[in-house]
């Protein structure tokens, strides 16, 4: 059996509580022999900050580099919100995902039946949902250049922004998006605004050539971002892989996690690109939600979200996809059963607690293998 090496970073806030459940799944796919990690923990964010003065240290960068995946809990908080700009806890995250390259960000939107009440939308329209937003995730406009704010000489500011992006950028991202829609149900839907923007343009072209080149057997469709976000909350199911930019990623991701409820389900894979001799990508795995400062320290935060992100780095990084399905059975399973943390419980009802959850699980995979 083929050991897998994971560098663990817990974080802030609920980070570490969140991080001790995910530890507990990782044994217990050891103890049952179904796969092997060795484990290395790390700081990160403002526990790093308060230990060395950096969010991320250059020893932490180096074993990150060296892992076969990073899990990584929450950083942030009000205790470090005087910081310089550099050394904030967010700055840990974005040097991660800039250092390793991590361009292609999967953020799934899955719906559990027992928890279709929970959405603010018709349950008819939720139920059984499975849907995964790819966005791209280290260009755009979020990084073009130039990105200034400038004085004009009658006084007024101007401010650029830069959206930008080359036929490799898109290029590699496609072959993410129709790589995974062959392990769904083969089709994939590109997002842009080739109407109005230039790199829409672009981005319609490039996504065509890939997908009638290299990937004919997988259906392709071309939808404006605007619409795509209007049919998101109209008739979700009819996606399977949305492929988009970073900037509309961001929006239509959240758009996409919430039409399912609680931020406390949420899980998130950020991946690099594949090793040209060895295939393995660079990866991370996180929670959508940040680190919790209201709940933290108190047993109150929902694990599922980092629990699923472990069953992620199975499927993505381990090639370990039943022991993945596995996992989100017993997710489902643990849900169907009525127990629920304080964020999706029903007002009034009984809530566990983060331990009791992970337990749960635990419980609920060992009847299952
Ligand atoms: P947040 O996601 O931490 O919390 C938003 C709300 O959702 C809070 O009421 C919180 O209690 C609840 N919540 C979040 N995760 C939960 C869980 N697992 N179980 C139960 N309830 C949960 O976002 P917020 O409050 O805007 O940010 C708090 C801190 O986290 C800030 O310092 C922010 O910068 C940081 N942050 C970090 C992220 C990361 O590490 N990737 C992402 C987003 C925010
Ligand atoms: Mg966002």
């Amino acid at each position: 059996m083929a050991s897998h090496n994971l560098l663990l970073l817990p974080g802030d806030g609920i980070g570490p509580e969140i991080m001790g459940e995910a530890k507990g799944i990782l044994n217990w796919f050891g103890k049952r022999g179904i796969a092997s990690f060795e484990t290395e923990t790390a700081l990160v964010g403002g526990a790093s900050y308060d230990a060395c003065g950096k969010a991320i240290s250059e020893d932490t960068m180096k074993l990150a580099d060296q892992a076969d995946a990073v899990l990584f809990g929450a950083v942030g908080g009000p205790k470090w919100d005087g910081v310089p700009y550099d050394a904030r806890p967010e700055a840990g995250l974005l040097r991660l995902r800039k250092d390793l390259g991590l361009f292609a960000n999967l953020r799934p939107a899955i719906c559990y039946p027992a928890l279709a009440d929970a959405s603010s939308l018709k349950r008819d329209v939720v139920e059984g949902l499975d849907i995964l937003i790819l966005r791209e995730l280290t260009g755009g406009v979020y990084f073009g250049e130039p990105k200034e704010i400038v004085t004009l000489e009658n006084g007024e500011k101007r401010a650029v922004d830069t959206q930008l992006y080359t036929t490799h950028e898109i290029e590699r991202i496609a072959r993410v998006a129709f790589d995974l829609a062959r392990t769904r149900r083969n089709k994939v839907s590109s997002a842009e605004k080739r109407n109005v923007m230039k790199s829409g343009v672009l981005w319609n072209q490039v996504v065509t050539k890939i997908g009638k080149e290299e990937y004919p057997d997988v259906q392709l469709e071309h939808v404006l971002a605007d619409n795509c976000a209007m049919q998101l909350v109209r008739w979700p199911k009819q996606y399977d892989v949305i492929v988009c930019d970073n900037l509309f990623g961001d929006i239509l991701s959240d758009v996409a996690a919430m039409l399912t409820g609680s931020l406390g389900m949420l899980p998130s894979a950020s991946l690099g690109a594949p090793d040209p001799t060895t295939g393995q990508r660079k990866s991370l795995y996180e929670p959508v939600h940040g680190s919790a400062p209201d709940i933290a320290g108190r047993s109150l935060a929902n694990p599922i979200a980092m629990i699923a992100s472990v069953g992620m780095a199975l499927r993505y990084s381990f090639g370990l996809g039943e022991a993945a399905d596995l996992l989100d059975k017993a997710i489902a399973n643990v849900l169907a059963t009525g127990t629920r943390t304080k964020d999706i419980a029903e007002k009034g009802s009984n809530a566990v607690s983060t331990q009791e959850m992970g337990a749960a699980i635990l419980k609920e995979l060992e009847s299952l293998a």
